[in-house]
């Protein structure tokens, strides 16, 4: 799962540091490519002459190089990475990352990293259970780091308890596991509608909605990590997908939404409705923009426009999921599944407008999630739109 994977390592200054040799040692047989990052104390402990005759690469430790002036770029590191690992990690480094105080190389890195950073402590056991770094811990664990429990064992003052890093064998079993969970939808395609459309009244004017694709590239982003192929089928937005390779068709209103993913659904494994489809459009778009003074203008004839998933849902094959969403105000649970069973969807995320940060717009969401097949909802908490796509992937996964 590591071969040809771009991993930097962090190491800052404590005495497991000198497990950092076997650590890239190990990482370079498993096909890795690694960078070594090292804070000025952590050069005390392990020697870097040794870290880059294993690694192969010279290693970072200041911002630019004393002899040349070469500035060492962090933020290139930091996109270069397909995971950071920081091993070993003391408080003071935990800390330094929980408040992103940047005065190394390591902090600035882990601060420019787009990638995963598993976090592997280590330090004395009565560092270990102090509040501080419990609540440092906590803190980058809800930025999304992966932590690598210490174990309990002896300890550098000869007392036993919580504290001792990962064995490397341990550390690199982390990483593994976790590019395996993460390749789980490799060779699957999967169709993404977001966004609103908007519906033409003339020229200049349009029917539209708040909607701003966040949850729908969101899910694309984590999809593609996930390996999956993804084509999404977007409505006018801003927001454009993190991930190389998702493809985006852009399309205006909800015909030619339609268009669109009819021809991307017959190609597809997984479809997720996310956008918000205008439910209806002006019966006679106007050529030239109306005028005010000319037209007055007081009613404008609607017609109804389709409905995607629900035209999906008919033409649906056994062998393809569909799932929609449902932004509901009231008798929510009731709404959605009905939704569902309409529209033949195999699951439903339903997210209410009573929640505060959920729907439109914002950057979290509170959704649960319900099921065709008849298994028990899912209920989550409210989360950043990123972690509430890695929940709904996990539960697409899992059907
Ligand atoms: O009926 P409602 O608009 O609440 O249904 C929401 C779900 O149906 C979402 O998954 C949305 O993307 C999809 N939808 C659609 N085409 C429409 C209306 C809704 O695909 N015209």
């Amino acid at each position: 799962m590591l071969k040809g994977k771009h991993i930097v390592l962090g190491i800052s200054g404590g005495i497991a540091a000198y497990k950092s040799a076997s650590l890239v040692r190990l990482l370079v047989k498993a096909g890795a490519e690694v960078q070594v990052v090292m804070t000025p104390n952590a050069r005390e402990f392990i020697a870097p002459l040794t870290l880059s005759t294993l690694s192969g690469n010279p290693v970072i430790t200041e911002f630019f190089s004393a002899n040349t002036g070469e500035w060492h770029s962090h933020v290139d590191l930091g996109l270069w990475a397909d995971c950071m690992v920081v091993a070993p990690a003391t408080a003071s480094t935990i800390a330094k990352m929980a408040c992103g105080v940047a005065d190394n190389m390591l902090i600035t890195t882990y601060l420019s990293a787009k990638a995963p950073v598993f976090v592997a402590p280590a330090m004395d056991l009565d560092m270990m259970a102090h509040a501080s770094t419990q609540r440092n811990i906590e803190l980058l664990r809800s930025y999304g780091n992966i932590i690598i429990e210490p174990a309990v064992g002896e300890l550098a003052s000869h007392l036993v308890g919580k504290g001792r890093m990962e064995e490397p064998e341990g550390i690199v079993k982390a990483l593994a596991d976790y590019f395996a969970a993460s390749d789980d939808l490799r060779g699957k395609k999967v169709l993404i509608t977001a966004g609103p459309t908007y519906e033409r009244i003339d020229p200049v004017r349009f029917i539209g909605n708040y909607s701003t694709g966040k949850m729908g590239y969101a899910l694309a982003d984590e999809a593609a990590a996930r390996g999956a192929d993804v084509v999404v089928v977007s409505g006018p937005v801003a927001v454009k997908p993190r991930e190389h390779g998702v493809r985006v068709v852009s399309v205006e209103s909800a015909r030619q939404m339609l268009d669109a993913c009819r021809d991307e659904f017959a190609l597809a494994d997984i479809a997720i409705m996310t956008a918000a489809v205008a439910d209806y459009a002006p019966a006679h778009p106007a050529d030239k923009k109306i005028k005010r003074e000319r037209t007055q203008l007081a009613s404008l004839e609607l017609v109804m426009n389709p409905d995607i998933a629900a035209s999906l849902g008919e033409t649906k094959r056994a062998d393809q999921l569909l799932v929609g969403f449902a932004l509901e105000t009231d008798n929510e649970a009731e709404n959605a599944e009905a939704k569902m069973t309409r529209k033949h969807l195999d699951m439903i995320v339903m997210n209410s407008l009573r929640d505060a940060g959920a729907g439109f717009g914002t950057d979290t969401n509170k959704v649960t999630v319900f099921f065709a097949d008849g298994r028990v909802p899912a209920a989550f908490p409210m989360k950043s739109k990123a972690d509430v796509a890695r929940d709904i992937i996990d539960l697409i996964v899992k059907l």
